[in-house]
């Protein structure tokens, strides 16, 4: 695997520094960024714009335990058992109990959770024992989240935020340290250095590897594939989270229809008519694994709908006012008319390996965020831990800053270039992709048909020797497109590879041919490095 994703010059890059660079510009790295900025001085660089990200899609909320007969230890309990035995229950513990903390400080930044008779209002969604979501504008709590945090750190004079700004690879010196990032200036063409002394890698998810998702575009799964080409680890990619409800309706996109439909009473029917989860422990709130696989199951015997209709009319509207008007724009009432659904790809549990400080094992590097993973979500997220995870592992990061960030920043001159000489890379003028997108149509098609809810060896073994293919012959990088494409080639087979190698079924892995959860043997977490991405496995920590 090549170091950097193609070939660069020192001699013409424009050179920026800062103490502290952040790449990503969702909950975990705008809160990373805010906090850091308390003292150093700060860049964060985003590849579109700064709102652009997973977090502004979030619809469910926060989850979080201040309800008076909710505590920390329900919270723990419900993550663990979602997980699926593959939490690090230590990780978890941390999550819990700082997230109140968090959230209280996120609100001070200026987010505005919906309240209810003056007190902080609270849903519940699958998986929860208690009611304990925070949401903001009925169902639009990522956009609130996000909108507050632009605007703290659009006032900082600490912090530096540059959108258009495509991260193409990490940068190192000769002692292997991280010393910043590689940058596609996405306006100008040209390549930017942005040195720091410590990097923090918040750059979301890859959703976008699938066919369906409800990630935006500019989830491509970067930051995992930049970490792991600079020789960092990453844990548990085997696990991909499928959503259960996106909206189902041809040419439009898979629209996610949040879990806290069904927390505040919406049924899931089958072509007959009949909630088929009736059976199952936990109903329509069953961990999402298990929604997700039954809803699957029923798509083969027809359509699945999710009918709103048990909320009531005025709860509908007030709760999920962003839903029922995307709907109604596609020609659906929910009001009215029960909802095609179907499953759609939308979390990544795994990413960069990183321990309870977001460090990852590689010197100065850190990540936060979905692109990480420091096994606080195992084999399955519980709904609406992913923005409390963003908070308190990018707080927990900046801790670790405040005690440990290197005294000078680094110099241009002990940049590593194994290319020195050449001619400086820019992209090329058109900047318009070489690939017509054509290539990216296929990874998604193959991904989901051969490495999504079900699997099993034949398949994986197709994917896996189709995408080492078109690696081969994707080598030239015109735009960002190209990169994000090359980007999604390197996660995707590492997903692959890693789901051919875990021999059982465990949360959101399903193998048909290995339809058990085994934990004598695979109670363990998957890891990989560049080099052929042989497959590795370390314990769970913690677990009993
Ligand atoms: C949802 O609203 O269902 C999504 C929340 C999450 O993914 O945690």
């Amino acid at each position: 695997m090549r170091r950097y994703l193609y070939s660069w010059s020192k001699s013409g890059v424009k050179v920026f520094d800062s103490d502290v660079l952040v790449l990503g510009s969702g909950i975990a790295g705008l809160y990373t960024a805010i906090k850091a900025s308390e003292n150093f001085q700060v860049t964060v660089l985003t590849k579109k714009t700064m709102e652009e990200s997973n977090t502004e899609h979030a619809q469910g909320g926060i989850a979080v335990a201040i309800d008076k007969a909710d505590c920390p230890t329900f919270h723990l309990e419900d993550t663990l058992k979602a997980g699926a035995g593959l939490c690090d229950p230590l990780v978890v513990k941390i999550l819990v109990e700082e997230g109140p903390a968090c959230v209280e400080e996120l609100m001070g930044m200026g987010a505005q959770f919906d309240r209810q008779d003056g007190e902080l209002a609270l849903t519940r969604e699958a998986a929860h024992s208690h009611r304990r979501i925070l949401h903001a504008q009925g169902d639009a709590t990522g956009w609130e989240v996000e909108r507050a945090l632009v605007a703290k750190v659009k006032k900082s004079l600490q912090v530096t935020a540059l959108e258009g700004r495509f991260v193409v690879d990490l940068l190192e010196n000769h002692h292997g340290d991280i010393v910043g990032a590689l940058v596609l200036n996405e306006e100008t063409g040209e390549l930017e250095g942005h040195l720091a002394k410590a990097v923090v890698l918040a750059t979301g998810g890859l959703g976008q590897v699938y066919q369906f998702t409800t990630n935006p575009s500019v989830a491509t799964g970067d930051g995992m594939a930049v970490a792991l080409r600079a020789g960092a680890d990453l844990m548990d990619m085997e696990f991909v989270q499928f959503h259960p409800t996106a909206l189902l309706i041809p040419k439009a996109p898979r629209f996610l229809i949040s879990e806290a439909v069904r927390g505040e009473g919406a049924h899931l029917m089958n072509v007959a008519g009949l909630r088929f989860m009736e059976n199952v422990p936990g109903k329509e709130l069953a961990p999402r694994d298990i929604v997700a696989r039954a809803i699957w199951k029923e798509l083969n015997l027809g359509p699945v709908y999710l009918d709103f209709r048990p909320i009531g009319r005025e709860r509908i509207l007030e709760r999920f006012p962003t839903i029922y008007q995307t709907c109604l724009n596609y020609g659906i009432d929910v009001l009215t008319t029960p909802l095609p659904i179907a499953p759609a790809a939308h979390y990544m549990m795994g990413g960069i390996a990183t321990n309870s400080f977001g460090e990852t094992s590689l010197p100065h590097l850190y990540a936060a965020g979905e692109c990480a993973c420091n096994g606080v979500h195992g084999a399955n997220r519980l709904a609406s831990n992913s923005l409390l995870d963003g908070l308190v592992f990018g707080a927990r990061i900046v801790e670790k800053l405040n005690h440990e960030i290197k005294s000078k920043r680094p110099s241009w001159e002990e940049v590593v270039c194994p290319e020195e000489g050449l001619a400086s890379t820019g992209m090329n003028q058109t900047r318009r992709p070489l690939d017509d997108g054509g290539l990216r149509k296929l990874i998604q098609t193959l991904m989901w048909d051969y490495v999504g809810i079900l699997r099993n060896k034949v398949g994986l073994e197709k994917a896996i020797e189709l995408l080492m293919e078109w690696k081969q012959s994707a080598v030239s990088m015109h735009c960002v497109e190209d990169l994000e494409t090359a980007n999604m080639l390197t996660v995707g087979e590492v997903i692959a590879k890693a789901a051919k190698d875990r021999l059982e079924s465990r949360g959101a892995h399903d193998r048909t041919d290995y339809p058990m959860r085994l934990d004598e043997h695979w109670q363990k977490h998957s890891l990989q490095r560049k080099g052929g991405f042989h497959v590795r496995y370390i314990p769970v920590s913690g677990a009993n």
